[in-house]
């Protein structure tokens, strides 16, 4: 069989079982066993590890880490995983955070929050939410691309009120309205698949 052909079949029926124990050995003493961030070392790592229990990761967006690591923070490549791996384990991540999108804002709370977002965010988060705004390149950690990832509203409030420490991103709440942070949340979690090239609307599937 040639390479691409494994990789497709492996996509097909990644094995979540494989992925559960590859998460274990290679990804839990930093992300958890349960993947909430919270492994052994998490306390001394800054920024601390991501939490998928909070987030909707694409494809995509899992394989690029896979391949790359995160600039700026202890997330390591993972170079040398075999294709039907690199999916299991890619399963795996998918299956810990939310299963269904969060429910669809009203057109004003949205476009309350992507006023906000220029205004406010757009300089890191980059103008499409992609994470390519123009101090994109200033910070070592770079800003979270929400068209690959849609954290949990819980999240997002968690983090404008505390930053993530060890990056750029600082506590911003106080800046916000109760509507304008509604709309922000709404707005974060609308983009989530969109396609930045075409400009496709997003939907829903990871
Ligand atoms: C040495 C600790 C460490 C290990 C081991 C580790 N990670 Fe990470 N990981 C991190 C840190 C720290 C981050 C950065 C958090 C952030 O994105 O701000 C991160 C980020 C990520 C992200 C990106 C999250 C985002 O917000 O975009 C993914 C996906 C990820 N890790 C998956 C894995 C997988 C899968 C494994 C196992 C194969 C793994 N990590 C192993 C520490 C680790
Ligand atoms: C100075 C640059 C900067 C600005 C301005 C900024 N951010 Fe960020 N933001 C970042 C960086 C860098 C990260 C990645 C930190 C990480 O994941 O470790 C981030 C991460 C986040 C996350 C975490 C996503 C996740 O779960 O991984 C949320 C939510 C967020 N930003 C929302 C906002 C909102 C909303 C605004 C505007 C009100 C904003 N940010 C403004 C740089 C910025």
């Amino acid at each position: 069989m040639s390479p691409l052909l494994v990789t497709m079949l492996a996509l097909a029926a990644p094995d979540l079982a494989r992925g559960k124990a590859l998460f274990a050995e290679r990804c839990a003493v930093c992300h958890g066993e349960t993947g909430a961030g919270d492994g052994t070392v998490a306390a001394s790592l800054s920024p601390p590890p991501a939490d998928f229990t909070r987030a909707r990761f694409s494809t995509d967006r899992l394989l690029h880490v896979l391949r790359e690591g995160v600039p700026g923070t202890a997330m390591p490549a993972q170079p040398g995983l075999a294709p039907a791996d690199r999916a299991a384990l890619i399963a795996w991540v998918q299956s810990l955070g939310p299963k269904a999108a969060p429910p669809k804002a009203p057109a004003p709370v949205l476009a309350l929050g992507e006023n906000v977002f220029s205004i406010r965010c757009s300089a890191c988060h980059g103008t499409f939410a992609d994470g390519s705004g123009p101090s994109a390149s200033r910070v070592g950690r770079p800003p979270t691309d929400f068209t690959r990832k849609q954290p949990t509203k819980e999240r997002i409030v968690d983090v404008l009120t505390h930053g993530i420490r060890g990056t750029a991103m600082t506590p911003m709440r106080r800046l916000l309205s109760d509507a304008e942070l509604d709309g922000v949340v709404a707005y974060l979690q609308s983009v989530y698949g969109r396609n930045v090239a075409t400009g496709a609307a997003a939907e829903s599937g990871p």
